[in-house]
């Protein structure tokens, strides 16, 4: 196993009717400013709920978060927080709402321009840069990104998109309501299962490092994901698969199953790309890379299909090459089971849009992804031609 860090700060506050924790974990004096997404917290009476609960309190709110968060959108908040002198911040949404919020709470504090946030990559960024913070919660409507539970964000600029990481950045609490996601459309639900699913792969297909604990939690919500998969998807208000569903994805991505393993983030970083590009949801990104990354890269990662292959999918026969290519399949089908494409073609993008991709990876710094750092312009391009 190898060295860690772990650090964990964020409470949270899971199940049905737990809206009044607002109450209790808001402070009393706050001025608190309540952002959402495009709309449906709204259609969905849950920002009127939310308020409810902020009972006395001042409050200010700032919708319009769009999918994939956008900088000019999120430095119109933080002219409110610094207006309004804004003390506490409840995030009502998705992992864009939550996202676009972690930027604005650094973005309110820090006296540059505020683009120098976005050029950390997966680092975090130095206390000495951004040093303060405003304090925030989320109400969590989408599983998916595990944004509710860790400290990463990611911003889109231009034609990037761009992880921004911080210690600062850990919500003070979520909550994490089941419930609060039945209105949620069935393409959603299954983008959320396929982010969950890939932030697992992405800590465990790598090399063995003897982390068993780590591996075998990996394991068991790659198996959640794919037992309740269809069910979530389409029985929308059963509570128990979705609560499953919910906890997968806090879990896959919240620095448990990372701890002290290799990781490869290979296929979100190419999935940025192909959203910043071509529009494409940020679950379908990965459901088109993961399974030509596991082609391409097959060799490097022989040991970890193998132990995959047999504690996921339950292949014990035929030889190795025969059992990695099931485990790759079954992974497609999987995603393909779950209404989620995974060719490039499929979404309209041709091969001839290849080079486009790959000198945007380049521009982005992209040239050596991996747990090894070895997935070069060159290998990239060759996953995106087995992903056409
Ligand atoms: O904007 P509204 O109207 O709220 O609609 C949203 C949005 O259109 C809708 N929605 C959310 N909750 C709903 C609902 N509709 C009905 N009922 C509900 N309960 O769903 C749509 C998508 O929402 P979004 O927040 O964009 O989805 P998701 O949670 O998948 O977040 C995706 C973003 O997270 C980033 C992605 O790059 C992308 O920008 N990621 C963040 C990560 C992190 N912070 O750790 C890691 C991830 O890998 C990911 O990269
Ligand atoms: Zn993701």
């Amino acid at each position: 196993m190898l060295n860690f860090d772990f650090y964990n700060p964020t409470h949270i506050i899971f199940g049905k009717d737990r809206l009044e924790s607002i109450g209790t974990y808001v402070p009393t004096e706050a001025t608190v400013l309540i952002t959402y997404g495009g709309g449906s917290a709204k259609k969905s009476g849950l920002i009127d709920k939310v308020k409810t609960m902020l009972g006395n309190r001042t409050f200010f709110e700032f919708g319009g978060i769009e999918p994939n968060p956008r900088y000019e959108t999120l430095v119109k908040a933080v002219e409110i927080v610094r207006n309004e002198k804004i003390d506490f911040i409840l995030a009502v949404g998705g992992g864009s709402v939550i996202d676009g919020t972690k930027f604005i709470t650094l973005a309110a504090y820090y006296d540059g321009d505020s683009h120098d946030l976005l050029q950390y990559g997966l680092s975090l960024i130095p206390l000495d840069v951004a040093g303060k913070a405003v304090s925030f919660g989320t109400v969590l409507t989408l599983p998916a990104t595990g944004s509710e539970m860790n400290n990463g964000a990611v911003i889109s600029y231009g034609h990037g998109k761009y992880p921004v990481m911080s210690v600062l950045t850990f919500p003070k609490f979520s909550i994490v309501d089941p419930t609060l996601t039945f209105t949620l459309p069935k393409i959603q639900v299954a983008n959320g299962v396929v982010d969950a699913f890939v932030h697992t792969t992405e800590q465990y297909l790598t090399y063995p490092v003897d982390a068993k604990v780590q591996d075998r939690i990996a394991e068991g919500i790659l198996l959640t994901l794919i037992e309740i998969g269809d069910t979530t998807i389409a029985e929308p208000e059963n509570y128990d698969a979705r609560a499953n569903h919910v906890w997968s994805a806090t879990l896959a991505l919240n620095g448990l199953i990372g701890a002290g393993v290799p990781q490869d983030w290979t296929t979100h970083m190419i999935g940025h790309e192909l959203t910043a590009l071509f529009g494409i949801d940020h679950g379908q990104t990965l459901a088109i890379v993961l399974p030509a990354l596991l082609e391409v890269r097959r060799e490097q990662k022989r040991a970890k299909l193998l132990q995959y292959a047999t504690r996921v999918w339950h292949i014990e026969s035929g030889s190795e090459e025969e059992k990695i290519d099931l485990a790759i399949l079954k992974t497609r089908e999987f995603f393909e089971g779950l209404g989620i494409k995974t060719h490039l073609s499929q979404y309209g993008v041709g091969a001839d849009k290849i080079p486009v991709i790959v000198e945007q990876l380049k521009d982005h710094g992209m040239t050596a992804l991996s747990e090894t750092g070895d997935i070069t312009l060159d290998v990239s391009q060759k996953i995106l031609e087995r992903a056409m």
